[in-house]
């Protein structure tokens, strides 16, 4: 047992939970950790986490009785039942006061119910994103924290510790409290969504490069490399360059072309689509690329579609080095949009929920640490600073600017993705949503008419207020 009563316990020594330990312990916090199967917790104890201020335990009674008070409990355990059983084991070990934090990626509802559950025992319940990996939580993740509000203070020392830096003195920790209930997890969901959009995104940026303009494997890293000291700078993209440039150490060709094109999901894009559909805000973006995922994962069906179904010649393209600068073009702007979806929908999620959410200090929370983080997050945090009350991302001046400056290239691209046969479903229903959501009148009055003409659904006029139907028929036999 150790000297001094722990600053904190961590349960679950998979991957994560063993990182997030290193690193809390490598803060110079004392750390008490419990694995279900003992002889993880053991093999931790005298490897990696051989550390005078890692206390391994092989009980939840142990680790409870090596927390300092009020206890502060971090469970790194796959969401869903595992957390629930956690909970309700630890609650009659814990006391009034006490702070039970889940780290893995949950249902933002489960954190809305175990929060009620938690705090109706007279603790207090924490659901926190988590993001970056295995590094981000060995040497500083993001963090999203949510639940109750009085356990912040209580772990914000430890959280703010271990969270990755940014700034420009490195110093701003990556960590905020953001709100109350499931709105932790919620902001780290949409960052997932986020993220799933922005890798679709630089897919089909590889596809429009590979196929449109004929660039090889080197070219596309020394693209990517360009890319990344542009306003595209950020981890995914820097992270492709590097791929571009691995060899497969079995054959030697590059390792990208002997990946199959089969992609897998564990869930949280999936969800940030159905609560978008619940809602009914227009995430198109991270829907397609959830799509796009289902898509690829057809690989017998696609490969028996592909000697019969018709399409263009993917003809590389006349201006290669002009057309490379396009797609970076529409791939910002197409970031735009995408990052745009993400905070109206966390909007609207706030509205239902009455969670009082910082945009700013969101987006401030993904500058480092996460597997989105990227330059564009400061502006973005710039607009929500100069109008915190912003309707859409894309309406802030400055981005309404670059919109406006890439909407050529965009619809080049765009069009030239659909004239070549190359599936970029993420860039074309970003731009749909450009137009969508620029256009005082869309075609939805001959939607509402419809509606009234088979259901009498009625509809608004513009010319007066209330609610009208007509006899459609009636007057259509009077034309
Ligand atoms: C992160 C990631 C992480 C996520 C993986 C896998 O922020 O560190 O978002 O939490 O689980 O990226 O997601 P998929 O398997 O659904 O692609």
């Amino acid at each position: 047992m150790a000297q001094q009563p722990c600053d904190i316990g961590l349960v679950g020594l998979a991957v994560m939970g063993e990182n997030l330990a290193l690193n809390i312990a490598s803060r110079g916090f004392h750390i008490a950790v419990f694995n279900r199967t003992t002889s993880v917790t053991d093999a931790f104890t005298a490897g990696r986490g051989k550390l005078p201020n890692v206390v391994g335990c092989h009980t939840l009674e142990q680790l409870v009785a090596a927390l300092a008070k009020p206890r502060k409990v971090m469970l790194m355990v796959k969401a869903g039942p595992a957390v629930d059983q956690l909970i309700a084991t630890l609650l009659p070990l814990l006391s009034p006061g006490d702070v039970i934090i889940d780290g893995g990626n949950t249902y933002p509802a489960d954190t809305d119910r175990r929060t009620r559950e938690v705090e109706a025992a007279g603790l207090l319940y924490v659901g926190t994103g988590v993001s970056g990996g295995e590094e981000g939580a060995l040497k500083g993740p993001s963090l999203m924290p949510g639940g109750s509000a009085a356990a912040w203070p209580l772990i914000k020392p430890i959280f703010q510790a271990i969270a990755a830096k940014v700034g420009p003195a490195g110093d701003i920790p990556c960590c905020d409290w953001v709100g109350p209930g499931g709105s932790g997890n919620y902001v780290k969901m949409v960052h997932n969504g986020i993220e799933y959009g922005d890798m679709q995104l630089i897919c089909e940026a590889y596809a429009l490069l590979k196929h449109g303009a004929g660039l090889s494997n080197d070219e596309l890293a020394r693209v990517f490399d360009g890319w990344n000291r542009g306003e595209l700078d950020s981890y995914l993209i820097e992270i492709t360059r590097d791929i571009f440039t691995v060899r497969d150490p079995d054959t030697g060709d590059h390792l990208v072309d002997r990946i199959l094109d089969r992609a897998g999901a564990k869930g949280t894009g999936k969800w940030m689509s159905q609560l978008a559909l619940d809602l009914g805000a227009p995430s198109t973006m991270v829907t397609e690329a959830v799509f796009a995922r289902s898509l690829s994962a057809l690989k017998d069906q696609r490969v028996r579609a592909s000697s019969v179904l018709a399409g263009p010649d993917m003809r590389s393209h006349d201006d290669p080095a002009g057309f490379t600068d396009q797609v970076r073009r529409a791939l910002y702007a197409a970031k735009i949009a995408s990052y745009a979806q993400g905070f109206v929908q966390l909007a609207a999620a706030a509205a239902e929920q009455g969670w009082q959410l910082d945009y700013r200090s969101i987006a401030m929370l993904w500058r480092g640490g996460c597997i989105i983080r990227a330059r564009f997050l400061d502006d973005i945090a710039a607009a929500y600073a100069a109008n915190p009350k912003l309707e859409n991302l894309m309406l802030a001046p400055s981005f309404a600017k670059v919109l406006a400056a890439a909407q050529p290239a965009w619809r080049h691209v765009v069009a030239t993705a659909a004239t070549i046969g190359v599936p970029v479903p993420v860039f074309m229903s970003s731009l749909a949503y450009y137009d969508g959501y620029r256009h005082a009148r869309l075609p939805a009055n001959l939607l509402q008419a419809q509606r009234d003409y088979f259901g009498a659904h009625t509809y608004e006029r513009t010319d007066k207020p209330g609610s009208h139907h007509t006899e459609w028929l009636e007057l259509r036999r009077k034309v």
